[in-house]
C-alpha cells in the first residue's frame, strides 16, 4: 500500500513539475500593476476592466468588484514581501471601508473579505478585523430565516423579490471567519442554511447549477432563470466556478462530508464536461462551445481545485491538481497573459463578465487576475508540501 502511495505521489510530482514559474509570474504581476498603480490616482475609481474603445473601465466602491485590486495586491505583497506593495494594499483596501455598511448588495464577502480579509491574514491590523466586522452584520441583514436564504438581489426581471444566485455561495467564507472571531453562532448558520437550501434547489440532475433561483415568502421556488448564462437550462461557466469554490470552502469550515461530496461532483461536471477545451479555459458558458473564452472561471476554478486536492483521495488529488496545472499553464501562456504594459495593465485577457448582456465581452476583469494570483500561490504550496 506504502508502495502504492508513493508512486502515485511521485507520479503527481513528475506530472505538476514546474512547468508554471511562480515567481516569474509574479514578477510579471508585480511589473504590471505598478503600471496599474500608476494610472489610477483616484481612490474612487477601481480598476474592473477595458471598455469596447480600449480605453481603462473603473467602477466605484459600491461596485462588486471594487476589493479585487486590493486583494491582487496583497497577493503581491504576500509574495514579494516588498512593503511598498503593504502600503499599495492598505490604501487601495480602506478605499472599500465605507462598504461596511452597504446593505444594499449580497457581494459584501467580494468587497471586504478579498482586501481586508488578505490584509488581516497578513498584518493582523485590528483595523480592518472591525471593518469587517461591521461588514458581516451588514450582510447578514440579508438573511431572512423564513426562506432560509441570503437575497441576492432585491427584484429579477421585475417581477421576483427574493432572487438568490450561486454566485452567493462565495460570500459565506466572509460570515465563517464573522463566526469564529465572534464565536456568534447565528453567522454560521447562515452559512450551512444557505449552502443547504443552495444545494437543493440550485442543482440540477447532472450536477451544473442554475445562475439565478427566485424564492417566495416561504422560501418556496418560483421560478429557475439565467442572467449571465446562455439560457436557464444551461451552464453558465463562471456560476460552475463559484460553485465549486464555494462547496470547497463549505467543506474547509465545516468538514461536513455532503459539502465535500457537492464539490467533487462540481468538479466532475466541469473536467468531464465535453464542452472543456483541451487548455481547460472554459467558454463563457458551457453549451457555447466556440465562443468567446471566460479566463476568470478558469482561474477561480484552478484555485478552487487547488484547494480540493488536499481533502480527497491520491487519485481525485492528481486529477485536480493536474487540471488546475494545465489551467494555470494557459493562462501563464502567450495566448491568455497579457505582453508587459499592454492590456491596460491587467495581467489576463479574454475573461467575459455578462455575454448576453453585450458587457465585458472578451475582455481582461479585476476578479480574473485576483484569483490567478491566488492560484498561483495556492500551487507554489502544492508543490511544497508534494
Ligand atoms: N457575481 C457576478 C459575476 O460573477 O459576474
Amino acid at each position: 500500500m506504502k508502495i502504492i502511495k508513493l508512486l502515485i505521489l511521485l507520479l503527481i510530482a513528475q506530472t505538476t513539475m514546474a512547468q508554471i514559474n511562480v515567481r516569474k509570474e509574479f514578477e510579471f504581476a508585480a511589473k504590471q500593476y505598478e503600471g496599474m498603480l500608476a494610472s489610477h490616482p483616484d481612490l474612487n475609481q477601481f480598476p474592473q476592466s477595458t471598455r469596447p474603445d480600449g480605453t481603462p473601465e473603473n467602477q466605484p466602491s459600491d461596485w462588486w468588484c471594487s476589493g479585487f485590486f486590493g486583494g491582487s495586491l496583497w497577493y503581491i505583497y504576500e509574495f514579494t514581501k516588498d512593503p511598498k506593495w503593504k502600503e499599495a494594499a492598505d490604501r487601495w483596501t480602506m478605499a472599500v471601508e465605507k462598504e461596511k455598511l452597504n446593505t444594499s448588495t449580497h457581494d459584501l464577502g467580494f468587497m471586504l473579505y478579498c482586501p481586508f480579509g488578505n490584509g488581516y491574514r497578513l498584518t493582523r491590523n485590528e483595523k480592518y478585523k472591525s471593518i469587517m466586522l461591521t461588514g458581516a452584520q451588514s450582510l447578514a441583514t440579508r438573511f431572512d430565516p423564513k426562506v432560509g436564504l441570503i437575497k441576492s438581489w432585491e427584484v429579477f426581471q421585475k417581477t421576483y423579490k427574493y432572487p438568490v444566485i450561486i454566485d452567493n455561495m462565495m460570500n459565506l467564507e466572509f460570515l465563517f471567519w464573522a463566526a469564529r472571531e465572534t464565536g456568534d453562532k447565528d453567522f454560521y448558520s447562515i452559512c450551512t442554511t444557505h449552502a443547504d437550501n443552495t444545494m437543493k434547489y440550485h442543482f440540477r440532475p447532472d450536477n451544473s447549477s442554475y445562475h439565478v433561483v427566485c424564492y417566495g415568502p416561504n422560501g418556496e421556488v418560483l421560478a429557475r432563470k439565467t442572467h449571465q448564462g446562455a439560457a436557464d437550462e444551461s451552464a453558465w461557466a463562471r456560476g460552475q466556478s463559484w460553485g465549486l469554490y464555494g462547496y470547497t470552502v463549505m467543506f474547509r469550515e465545516t468538514k461536513d462530508q455532503k459539502y465535500l461530496n457537492q464539490a467533487q461532483k462540481i468538479a466532475t461536471f466541469i473536467l468531464n464536461n465535453p464542452n472543456l477545451p483541451s487548455d481547460k479555459i472554459p467558454y463563457w458558458d458551457y453549451s457555447k462551445p466556440g465562443e468567446v473564452r471566460d479566463a476568470s472561471s478558469a482561474a477561480i476554478m484552478a484555485s478552487a481545485l487547488l484547494e480540493l486536492s488536499q481533502y480527497v483521495n491520491l487519485q481525485d488529488k492528481k486529477i485536480y491538481i493536474s487540471a488546475a496545472r494545465t489551467v494555470l499553464e494557459s493562462l501563464s501562456g502567450p495566448a491568455y497573459r497579457a505582453k508587459s504594459g499592454e492590456n491596460n495593465h491587467f495581467i489576463l485577457m479574454h475573461s467575459t463578465g455578462h455575454k448576453p448582456g453585450n458587457s465585458e465581452v472578451d475582455v481582461p476583469l479585476v476578479y480574473a487576475d485576483y484569483y490567478y494570483l491566488e492560484a498561483l500561490l495556492r500551487y507554489q504550496k502544492t508543490q511544497q508540501n508534494l
